[in-house]
């Protein structure tokens, strides 16, 4: 991968950083009081994965968020040693905080995810006007569910202004903030299989289907990059030209969370160093896959993912 000088600037929006508290237990039962063998406190919200694992890479990457609290201080002084270029703005209340419980057998994992605090328009405002700078003619991030207070076609609306500004949207949301950002034509879109299915609300199974689905919905909304990821099954990424996908290998799961904030970063980072689009699958489901292996909010780390660059291929559909 190209070293730091080379890449485009990336600045990615975190409008709702968390503290991921997760705890690993050997089995829930019913009105039963449980130990944890593991408590681990970590930062979170996908905008924060995103950025965290693109330092992890050692690409740079300007993170805009908004943090509130005692929490949202704890997660600012988690963060110190992992992000370098981080610009923050404080609210009134308290950031949130998620919580994930990996039970060891049967093996299984839930999470109760906060809401955040309220932003106030002022603020959204002023991270906005950070962000977009930041981005200039590189790539700007927005991914994730949006805290209370801030409408759902931000994403939409950000899009479309840092195309104007000669710059590159990447978005990776579902439901509402995902249908408010296509007019935009992102350069790169994610979404995982869940959110393709409430988007064109049908079950997904065959890949050929996806693939068909996939290729539609790229052509009507005008979209440079569409990539969607399906957790075990690896990912399909759709360029211009051609659909690429990529399945990794059997891991030991030790939690999913933060694997699709990982892909993207994989992704964001080979466009952002010139590279092309099967390096910049196989970089996201490495990095995708490698954070699965790691506990709670636990991300990838550049070793594992250069093992597993070796390991995966990256197969392109079309002749
Ligand atoms: N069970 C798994 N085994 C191996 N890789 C996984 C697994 N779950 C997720 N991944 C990796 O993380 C990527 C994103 O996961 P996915 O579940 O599709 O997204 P999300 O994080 O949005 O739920 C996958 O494409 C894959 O590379
Ligand atoms: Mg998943």
């Amino acid at each position: 991968m190209s070293k730091k000088s080379k890449t485009e600037p990336i600045a990615v929006l975190a409008l709702n950083p968390s503290l991921d508290i997760s705890y690993e237990v050997t089995q829930l039962l019913d009105d039963q009081k449980v130990p944890s063998m593991n408590t681990r406190y970590e930062p979170g919200g996908n905008g924060i994965n995103v950025s965290e694992t693109l330092s992890r890479l050692d690409i740079p990457v300007n993170c805009s968020c908004i943090i509130a609290g005692h929490v949202g201080e704890f997660v600012l002084q988690l963060l110190q040693y992992e992000l370098h270029d981080l610009h923050y703005l404080s609210v009134e209340g308290e950031s949130r905080i998620n919580t994930i419980i990996m039970q060891r057998s049967p093996q299984g994992q839930c999470e109760v995810d906060g809401s955040g605090p309220d932003v106030p328009e002022t603020v959204l405002e002023e991270i906005e006007e950070s962000f977009m700078k930041a981005c200039n003619s590189g790539f700007g991030i927005m991914s994730g569910s949006v805290p209370p207070g801030v409408p759902d076609d931000t994403y939409g609306r950000l899009a479309k202004k840092i195309r104007e500004q000669g710059g590159k949207a990447v978005v990776d949301a579902y439901g509402t903030l995902l249908e408010k950002s296509l007019d935009s034509k992102p350069f790169l879109l994610r979404v995982n299989q869940y959110a393709l299915e409430m988007y064109t609300r049908k079950k997904l199974r065959k890949l050929d289907e996806v693939v068909a689905i996939t290729r539609q919905f790229q052509q009507d909304h005008n979209l440079n990059h569409v990539c969607v990821t399906f957790g075990e099954y690896g990912a399909l990424l759709l360029d211009s030209k051609y659909s690429y996908v990529c399945t990794p290998p059997k891991t030991h799961i030790r939690s999913t969370v933060g694997s699709g904030d990982a892909l993207l970063a994989g992704l964001v980072a080979t466009y952002a160093s010139g590279g092309d689009s099967a390096t910049a699958l196989k970089l996201g489901v490495a990095c995708g896959t490698a954070t699965t292996t790691h506990a709670g909010t636990g991300l990838c780390n550049r070793d594992e993912v250069d093992r597993l660059m070796e390991e995966l291929e990256v197969k392109r559909l079309d002749s």
